[in-house]
């Protein structure tokens, strides 16, 4: 049995533990002081080592139960732990253990903050997005791809273009849902919005210096972590430059490994080039369908590149540090119809065929004589469903 003196031990360190728990939860910039050291808080490691050199013995034990790659030069951990390791014999540890990881982040000593789930990712582009076949055919290809690699030779770099309304956050939001537990909430993933995170020019290296220990801290805590930019047309010039080694082949920056992170651009630059290839393509009385990869990356490619600025990515397009375009196209009446249906569905609402036709109405289309494409996608169908509401 449990003598007293190790169930006070045991109880320590699980306040301790909780303790720590919390500054898991903090906000990003407060996160970004408090560093943390792979998975286990350095704060935390440190509250440890404070209470007495027998108690970090015993949390070195401890996490080295816990996780494995802790050990690493705490192999005689245990054994100078004498008196205490017999009571807590691998069959406490394994109770402490799985009792400990329903708060934290370990299953079977995997990481069980990421999912990787393919299957849902691929039946999500393939059932809720809209009108976007070469999105659901790239984002998958070029995920999966990625995820399959035992050691990636660089963090993988992906451009969503296209207007407004067409799905460049919808499938954000999904590709965080499908890949980690908590989705967007996850710590191991960080969105930077242009004009909130960097709004003014002029503090534009205090802007490059906190990315900077921003990027590096999350994917020390996380090593698959999620960078996405939103607005990424609006980045003040030259602040990814600090991103740049990290984007390129590097095996390490600093001791940090970056190589299995993930960074998504949102822009709506290139939207109109995109919108102006589709548009020719249906007036030739093709279908939107069979239009490739081929026919849209160089038009996209060469807009980007042929602007002189250096603002938002396009000096990473200019580097060739992006890896794949992923080209929004224009949405038409049918697809803005299909979204308001599923915007009935969500909300258990029931709808008619009349009521989709009503929602799509609302929206305006453009260009001027064609009316082909709605101005703003899909945005705010979820709002303008409530017209019908009772
Ligand atoms: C992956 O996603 C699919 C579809 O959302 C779901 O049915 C399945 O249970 C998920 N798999 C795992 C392992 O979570």
């Amino acid at each position: 049995m449990l003598s007293r003196g190790a169930a006070l031990w045991l109880c320590l360190v699980l306040l301790l533990t909780e303790a720590a728990g919390e500054d898991a939860r903090q906000t990003w910039w407060d996160r970004a002081a408090v560093p943390m050291a792979k998975k286990v808080g350095k704060g935390l490691k440190e509250r440890v080592r404070a209470v007495t050199d027998l108690s970090k013995k015993y949390w070195d034990y401890f996490s080295c139960q816990v996780w494995s790659e802790h050990c690493d030069g705490k192999k005689d951990a245990s054994k100078s732990l004498g008196w205490i390791s017999p009571l807590l014999s691998q069959q406490y540890m394994d109770i402490l253990s799985s009792w400990y990881c329903k708060f934290k982040d370990c299953c079977d000593r995997d990481d069980c903050r990421i999912i990787n789930n393919i299957t849902g990712l691929e039946i999500d582009l393939s059932t809720r997005l809209h009108g976007q076949h070469l999105v659901q055919e790239v984002v998958l290809k070029s995920i999966r791809g990625f995820l399959s690699m035992p050691q990636p030779e660089k963090p993988l770099v992906l451009s969503f273009n296209g207007w407004s309304g067409t799905g460049k956050n919808f499938v954000t939001r999904m590709l965080a849902d499908q890949l980690y537990r908590d989705g967007l909430e996850s710590e191991c993933v960080q969105v930077f919005i242009s004009m909130l995170h960097f709004p003014h020019l002029k503090y534009v290296d205090v802007y490059k210096e906190k990315l900077m220990e921003q990027v590096s801290d999350t994917v020390q805590r996380c090593g698959q972590a999620l960078f996405v930019f939103d607005e990424a047309e609006k980045l003040p010039p030259n602040l990814l430059e600090t991103l740049k080694p990290i984007l390129d082949h590097y095996d390490t920056i600093k001791e940090v490994d970056y190589r299995r992170a993930i960074f998504i651009f949102l822009s709506n630059f290139g939207g109109n080039t995109i919108n102006e290839v589709v548009l020719s393509w249906l007036k030739a009385g093709r279908s939107r369908e069979e239009i490739t990869m081929e026919d849209l990356e160089p038009h996209i490619q060469e807009i980007l590149k042929s602007t002189d600025s250096n603002f938002g990515h396009n000096r990473l397009v200019k580097e060739n540090l992006i890896d794949f375009f992923v080209p929004f196209l224009p949405l038409e009446y049918h697809h803005v119809k299909l979204c308001a249906r599923d915007a009935f569905m969500s909300r258990d609402l029931e709808y008619t065929e009349e009521m989709l036709d009503k929602v799509a109405k609302m929206m305006m289309y453009v260009p001027k004589e064609e009316k082909l494409f709605s101005a703003q996608g899909c945005k705010s169908i979820s709002q303008r469903i409530n017209f019908f509401l009772p």
